[in-house]
């Protein structure tokens, strides 16, 4: 037999249980099924004959468990904490449609109460009624089913809006563009994409915080400019773009060229975390310029996957032709949304989070959230072994924290005095990213960062190793979500494993170097053999074939390299 290259497993197995002798079973025999030796579970077709239900649900949850621990994903934004209680309230309601406006009416109700209290938590402009004295807003919005589906909607709002604005003024309405930075998340990107807007990238760098370098905005508005997304907690590092410091430039440049660029927040995280954390960011529709916001509730809204929120602070800013009147299912219905069928259970959870929490609940998980998030990025810099990119742990000045956190104190808040500590470094949501710092970078080229990251997959932590955004591609980046889920006790666990996994890389690269200095190849040589051999085990096998792909897609002089796995693409 020669040893091929790839063997392909499946292939390989069918072939050989096709000729192994087999006992034949029957369906009275519950105690071993056909799928445990005699046929595969079917993959591509749908079986001839029915199963017991109770078998099919065995098979499945045994396939699922090779999956990772959802508490041991660190590698995303999205909760993974659902309580007994929300469960049986996800159970009861789990077969109710949120597009079934007249079946249910309480759970559209509960819809428009969590538009209220979101729209409420962002300071959107309220009326006072003559009569009972209550107040009003003027605020129109929508669950959907994340904040993608949120974002493609806002987006839609600004182009109308721009299109109907230019064809009033009798002018070409041919080439829309809308401004955001390159390490806008993909669903930003995918919103130009689909509906056919330029997308004009602001470059982000390290001197601009890996965020927006605001310096660079003015030169990409002109009189098509939809409108500009900007990002409460970017994916990469979780820092917040500075929406106040953009909104007064914005102001200057309408000022000056007469263009009204409207902002759009994507506050996919920041949108639940900025309000009970940084009380004194003025980020939300206490600036006029910031038209709409979206969020999602299943991360930091708490709610488990499927649910996202857009609001526009004023029934005016959504154009007319994105609503649609329905004369179905026994009333007429006023809808917007890319979705029209979609689960109703998260906005119970979602409304039950506000009843159980409160102000006072979000606060304190968030507040430890961001106090485990800062201890992780003291302890990775404190080790020496790893610097760290994202910023919440980097403490400011008072001159630094008069420019940001510059909203009056809202006396009817109880503020906790984690909040205001939160307020002496940079804003951010609770998330580290980093990477291997400079020293072992220069004294280990040959250990790829991936490998770190699976050593630590290896003791169930889930860290992804990722590039950073285009702009800075050949940056490699380490992230942790720090999400309620992981405890001080979990968080120990790690920084452990983090020592240990980068002393045994640092042990084999100079067990490995010791045994070939024999060989006398060169110094530069080695290194990178030493380098693809543990890349090779990293990615188990999977570089080799990016090796392949580097040279489809990275021609030279055609900007980045395309086939890098970068931030944008993950939640
Ligand atoms: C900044 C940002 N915007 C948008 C999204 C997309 O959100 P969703 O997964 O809720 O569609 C994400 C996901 O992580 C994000 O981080």
């Amino acid at each position: 037999m020669t040893l091929s290259k790839h063997i392909n497993a499946e292939v390989l197995s069918n072939k050989l249980l096709k000729s192994a002798a087999r006992q034949k079973l029957s369906q009275r025999e519950l105690y071993i099924s056909k799928y445990d030796s005699e046929k595969l579970i079917p993959k591509y077709e749908i079986p001839q004959d029915s199963s017991p239900d109770d078998l099919v649900y065995k098979y499945l949850t045994e396939e699922l468990s090779l999956d990772g621990i959802p508490t041991l994903n660190l590698a995303s934004f999205v909760n993974t904490n659902v309580s007994d209680t929300q469960l049986r309230l996800i159970t009861d309601n789990v077969t109710k449609n949120l597009a079934d406006n007249d079946e249910y009416p309480s759970l559209i109700d509960f819809q428009q109460r969590c538009i209220s209290i979101l729209s409420n938590l962002w300071n959107a402009p309220t009326t006072t009624d003559p009569e009972t004295g209550l107040k009003r807003t003027n605020t129109v919005g929508t669950a959907t089913t994340g904040s993608s589906e949120a974002i493609m909607l806002a987006g839609l709002a600004l182009k109308k809006r721009w299109q109907e604005k230019r064809k009033a003024a009798g002018k070409s309405i041919a080439t829309p563009n809308i401004i955001m930075a390159t390490c806008a998340q993909v669903a930003l990107e995918k919103f130009a994409r689909y509906f056919d807007v330029e997308d004009r990238l602001v470059h982000i760098t390290e001197e601009s915080g890996h965020v927006i370098d605001v310096s660079k905005i003015k030169e990409n508005v002109d009189e098509n400019t939809i409108g500009i997304f900007v990002i409460l907690g970017s994916t990469f590092t979780g820092a917040f773009e500075p929406v106040e410091e953009i909104s007064i430039l914005l102001d200057e440049v309408e000022k000056e060229t007469g263009n009204d660029v409207r902002i759009h927040v994507d506050g996919a995280s920041g949108g639940f975390v900025a309000p009970f954390v940084y009380p004194h960011l003025k980020w939300d529709f206490t600036l006029p310029r910031v038209d709409s916001i979206n969020t999602s509730g299943h991360k930091f809204g708490l709610t488990s996957a499927g649910l996202g929120w857009v609001l526009w602070k004023d029934a005016e800013l959504l154009p007319k032709s994105l609503k649609f009147s329905l004369d179905y299912l026994g009333g007429v219905e006023e809808t917007f949304g890319l979705n029209f069928s979609r689960p109703g259970f998260p906005v119970i959870t979602q409304y039950y989070n506000f009843l159980t929490l409160g102000r006072e609940g979000y606060s304190k998980i968030f507040n430890s959230c961001i106090s485990n998030a800062r201890l992780l990025s003291n302890f990775l810099e404190k080790s020496g072994y790893f610097e760290v990119l994202s910023v919440i742990h980097k403490e400011i000045d008072l001159k630094r924290a008069a420019q940001i956190y510059t909203l009056p104190h809202d006396k009817n808040l109880k503020h906790h005095r984690e909040e205001t500590t939160n307020e002496k470094f940079e804003p951010g949501l609770p998330v580290v990213a980093f990477r291997f710092s400079k020293e072992l970078r220069e004294t280990y080229p040959e250990i790829p960062q991936s490998i770190f990251s699976t050593l630590l997959r290896n003791k169930g932590f889930i860290v992804p190793n990722y590039h950073l955004s285009p702009d800075e591609g050949e940056k490699e980046i380490l992230r942790v979500v720090v999400r309620q889920s992981l405890s001080l006790n979990l968080l120990e666990k790690l920084v452990g494993d983090c020592i240990e996994a980068i002393e045994l890389l640092t042990k084999s690269c100079k067990d490995v170097r010791s045994i070939i200095a024999a060989k006398h190849t060169s110094e530069q040589e080695d290194r990178e053999l030493v380098y693809s051999l543990l890349l090779s085990i990293a990615s188990g096998g999977v570089e080799d074939v990016k090796v392949e792909q580097h040279k489809v897609f990275d021609v030279p002089g055609t900007g980045h390299g395309k086939h890098k796995r970068s931030y944008r693409g993950t939640c």
